[in-house]
């Protein structure tokens, strides 16, 4: 049996530096927002926020009134400059009925099966008037990886879901998709080895119980390259869907 995990504990103090897909999947959320007229919040929690890359360009970009950051990782909360932090599990939220105004999240609703369970969490945790925003990385994100993987046995990605995966869950437990937008988005490194070294330190690896030898890794470099690069340079892909949710009436 293969079993996965990931690794955010351990690379905290490196993510900043590496996570370029999560800034742009924070960013763009905050621009979604904006364009749809947003500007003032009240009563935030945020999901996963980790060491606040969205937690921080909510602070400025828009007036709250509370923003409480919660995230299954000490290590990643130590870095988040905010002053209410709560390390939790999502899918267990320790917060009274109707106590948020708004939901946020980035880069983080792909790590959870149990999309059900947390959806369940945010409609009980949120009021009536209640708006959500979310970010997640989807099918497609690293489609290189993948492909490359598979060839030579060498690494794994998270299965991630397709937009309607999403779409559907938000329906069937109460929300409205006011807003779905799905981006491509191409990030270009120097070399594969490059790109690994970027992506481990992000902490979004998965790890499988297999034997990996220096052969599959080598076949890994050789083919990505082979297969992909364009000018010398390695692209990596990643597909990701904005979501802005709200409460059906009735509910
Ligand atoms: C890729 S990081 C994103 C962090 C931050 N939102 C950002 O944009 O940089 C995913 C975060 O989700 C957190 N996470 C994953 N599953 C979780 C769970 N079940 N409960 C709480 N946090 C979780 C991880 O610890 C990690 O900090």
């Amino acid at each position: 049996m293969i079993t996965f995990r990931n690794n955010f504990d351990k690379v905290a103090e490196y993510y900043n530096n590496n996570a370029h897909a999560q800034k742009i999947a924070a960013k763009r959320l905050i621009e979604i927002l904006k364009s749809m007229g947003e500007s003032n919040f009240q009563n935030i929690l945020e999901l996963g926020a980790g060491s606040g890359i969205l937690t921080n360009l909510i602070k400025n970009n828009f007036d709250y009134e509370n923003i409480i950051c919660s995230d299954l990782a000490y290590n990643f909360l130590k870095f988040n400059g905010e002053p209410i932090k709560v390390q939790c599990n999502i899918l267990k939220l320790p917060f009274k009925n109707q106590s948020f105004d708004n939901v946020i999240s980035s880069s983080t609703l792909q790590w959870i099966d149990d999309l059900d369970k947390l959806l369940k969490e945010i409609e009980y945790v949120s009021k009536k008037s209640f708006k959500g925003a979310f970010s997640i990385f989807l099918k497609g994100t690293f489609h290189e990886m993948d492909k490359v993987s598979k060839l030579t046995g060498f690494g794994n990605i998270l299965e991630m879901k397709e937009s309607r995966y999403y779409l559907e869950n938000f329906y069937n437990n109460g929300f409205n998709v006011d807003f779905c937008h799905e981006e491509k988005h191409t990030i270009f490194f120097d070399s594969v080895r490059q790109f690994l070294n970027s992506h481990k330190m992000t902490g979004a690896t998965v790890k499988a119980n297999k034997f990996i030898s220096k052969n599959n890794y080598n076949s890994f470099l050789k083919y990505y390259k082979k297969l992909f690069s364009i000018k010398n340079k390695i692209p990596v892909s990643y597909n990701i869907g904005y979501y802005i949710i709200t409460k059906q009436t009735g509910k």
